[in-house]
């Protein structure tokens, strides 16, 4: 297990917005300091909902790198890759569905959920439903200890856990395990074996977890014991089989949601959002044009930031200070709504200033994001073959 091994990917749905940098991107490039990190774009996820119309795909795909790569995820820090290039998903997906009841897929709640909400898709199709399967693949290959996700994906996270629970338990005995267990006892002495058992009982037949405790210590101290010998018999007490795909955890984004221009959830469907490298007169227009508070028909009516879109901007982009500004402002009719609205729009430019000269030079040089993917592919490719290694073997395919 890696434990601070983190595993994320996202759908290439094209040009990110600031929404998709503020509710997840930003949380990413805090993370490639703190942990190995591995980003991917999942292209195969994307077929599962849109396996018809796949031509948006690799411009997607390259779209989406640049602006990851614009918002500061560094390749230096951080392994970037494209999921259907390393084949290994596949392979891990295709061995893990062997295991999985066809229960446990059904009653993820988004699969109802997303079969509703694209209702003009057939997606009654065996790919969309091992959807979550996939994405169990994508994060126990790399033996990941943390996945960080929205609140949505939280049951594919608990079923991925519940897969990795249920391949460790069927495939992580040792081989001849019980038989090892019977030498290895033979290695204690009389007392010892007749405590060893005792204790084994206590701890599995009566639930005393202090038993456990007892044995650790009863095998540390037997001096006859190699060290693979008292794993084992420890194993035997406890009960645990070989983690060979580790249980990930859910790292839950905290959401500093950035809502869209007029105040619903940003998207590029409703028309709302700013996309990460907008020129900046089309950020300075959309802002201005934003709607506020109805009841300010005439610049001496006063309003109220709580209903209005822009004061939701200011949560993210001004200080106290200024805010103060704007409900003062606001409520005695002090200020105007483009007066008020100005604060964002230098917020909104400042940040994104670096991430226009960044993305420059992936534009300028697209070679350099195939170069940054295909050393991205690599590393994973390694690390996912090692986890292979030992399923196959696990599972008996180990041809040699
Ligand atoms: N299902 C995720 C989404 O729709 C994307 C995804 C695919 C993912 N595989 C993953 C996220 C593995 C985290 C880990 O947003
Ligand atoms: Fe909104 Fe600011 Fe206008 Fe008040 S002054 S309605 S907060 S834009």
């Amino acid at each position: 297990m890696h434990a601070d091994r983190v595993v994320s990917g996202m759908r290439p749905t094209g040009a990110m917005h600031l929404g998709h940098y503020h509710g997840a991107l930003k949380n990413w490039i805090k993370l490639q300091s703190e942990v190995p990190c591995l980003f991917f774009v999942a292209d195969w996820h994307a077929l599962t909902t849109h396996y018809d119309d796949p031509s948006i795909i690799e411009t997607s795909t390259w779209d989406m790198v640049i602006d990851w790569l614009a918002a500061g995820i560094d390749p230096a820090k951080s392994t970037i890759f494209i999921q259907s290039q390393v084949p290994e998903h596949a392979e891990l997906h295709l061995l893990l569905s062997m295991v999985t009841p066809l229960g446990w897929l059904e009653r993820v709640p988004t699969y109802k959920d997303q079969q509703e909400k694209l209702a003009d898709r057939d997606l009654a199709t065996y790919g969309f439903l091992g959807y979550p399967l996939l994405q169990a693949a994508d994060v126990l290959i790399y033996r990941a200890g943390q996945v960080p996700v929205g609140a949505d994906q939280i049951p594919h996270i608990e079923m991925m856990r519940e897969i990795a629970r249920r391949f460790n338990h069927l495939y992580g005995k040792e081989k001849g395990f019980e038989q090892k267990v019977a030498e290895s006892i033979k290695k204690l002495s009389g007392k010892q074996a007749k405590q060893y058992g005792e204790l084994r009982s206590a701890y599995q037949e009566q639930g005393h977890a202090e038993a456990l405790e007892q044995a650790r210590r009863l095998l540390d101290d037997a001096q006859s014991l190699g060290l693979a010998d008292r794993e084992r018999l420890f194993a035997h007490v406890a009960g645990t089989r070989r983690q060979i795909l580790p249980e990930p955890q859910a790292k839950l984004t905290e959401s500093s949601r950035l809502p869209g221009l007029d105040g619903q959830k940003m998207s590029k469907s409703y028309g709302n959002s700013i996309s990460l490298r907008e020129d900046k007169d089309t950020v300075i227009k959309k802002i201005r044009t934003m709607p506020t508070d109805p009841a300010r028909v005439r610049r001496t009516d006063p309003g109220n930031p709580e209903k209005c879109p822009v004061w939701q901007l200011h949560q993210v982009y001004s200080d106290a200070a200024t805010k103060d500004w704007v409900v003062k402002g606001c409520t005695t009719a002090g200020i105007g709504c483009i007066e008020c609205k100005q604060p964002v729009i230098d917020g909104v430019l400042k940040e994104q200033e670096p991430m226009r000269e960044r993305a420059q030079q992936y534009l300028d040089k697209p070679e350099l994001v195939r170069e940054i993917l295909a050393q991205g592919c690599a590393t994973a490719r390694k690390l996912a073959g090692e986890t292979m290694r030992d399923v196959r073997e696990a599972m008996g395919l180990h041809y040699r």
